[in-house]
């Protein structure tokens, strides 16, 4: 047997099937291959590689710059490390909004170089002609509504999406026809909780929370947000389950002060 073949991939259906028995499903962020070697052999069930790494990976204030090509390098590096995930690929700001024909050739070029399973959009019904295309392709797509990175020059701010009635009743609807079209799941980020549920228990398809809550059907963090690898973001929906950037810290500080010294690399650490 080969080892692709060792351990049972998460597919679609099987988040839809744990959907059903109420089981809840996991999703981190990943960008390269070490990492998301770990986060597999953690067992979380998806990696997203998520425009976030134009923040997190390169830098930039907002996920608008980073471009397909850097999108497909990330996504390749992180399926040749996974055998148990599904993995999607956030399409990034301008490879969907226009024009449905081109969004449904770069979803292509991202199946075809990077090898994922699947593609995650911002937005509702303004995206869903180019939703629906991409679908007819049999590439399947993640929804993504609530606080959208990518529009963050139209919110302009990062506070919590869908307070009001009327944004509120918007993000239900375009619920709806992300599941109508085909969408496998949804990531609901930054809403009211109590919204997040009501959209969870009036979807049949699952729905992924970041910031929205306890009542939905599954949770995503980013990698280096939920490490503490970043010490300089700190929003109330975060948990950090490690201070990163202290321990790597400590030990580069470490690792100079022993080569200053001469203490490193010892004799048992040469040849
Ligand atoms: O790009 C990303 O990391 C995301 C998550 C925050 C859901 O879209």
């Amino acid at each position: 047997m080969s080892v692709h073949h060792k351990v049972k991939r998460v597919t679609t259906n099987v988040l839809q099937e744990m959907k059903l028995r109420g089981e809840k499903i996991s999703m981190l962020t990943g960008y390269d291959y070490s990492m998301a070697k770990i986060i597999d052999q953690a067992g979380i069930d998806v990696i997203l590689v998520g425009d976030s790494a134009s923040n997190v990976m390169a830098g930039h204030e907002t996920t608008l710059p980073i471009t397909l090509d850097q999108m497909i390098y990330h996504a390749s590096s992180v399926v040749r490390a996974a055998q148990r995930a599904l993995i999607v690929v956030d399409m990034p700001f301008g490879s969907y909004q226009g024009n449905s024909k081109e969004a449904l050739s770069n979803a292509i070029r991202i199946m075809k170089e990077s090898g994922a399973h699947a593609v995650k959009m911002e937005g509702g019904q303004e995206i869903i002609e180019s939703v629906k295309r991409i679908l007819t392709a049999g590439i399947p797509v993640m929804g993504h509504l609530g606080l959208t990175p990518q529009s963050i020059y139209k919110f302009g701010t990062y506070v919590v999406r869908a307070q009001e009635e009327d944004e509120a009743q918007r993000l239900i609807e375009d619920a709806k026809a992300l599941e109508e079209a085909g969408c496998f799941a949804i990531v609901l980020e930054k809403i009211p909780a109590k919204l997040a549920s009501k959209v969870a228990e009036n979807l049949s398809i699952p729905i992924i929370g970041i910031g929205a809550g306890n009542g939905v059907d599954g949770q995503v963090l980013v990698v280096h947000d939920m490490l503490g690898i970043n010490n300089e973001f700190n929003p109330r929906f975060l948990r950090k389950y490690n201070n990163l950037f202290e321990q790597m810290m400590t030990a580069f500080k470490q690792y100079k002060e022993d080569i200053v010294k001469g203490n490193f690399p010892n004799e048992k650490e040469q040849y």
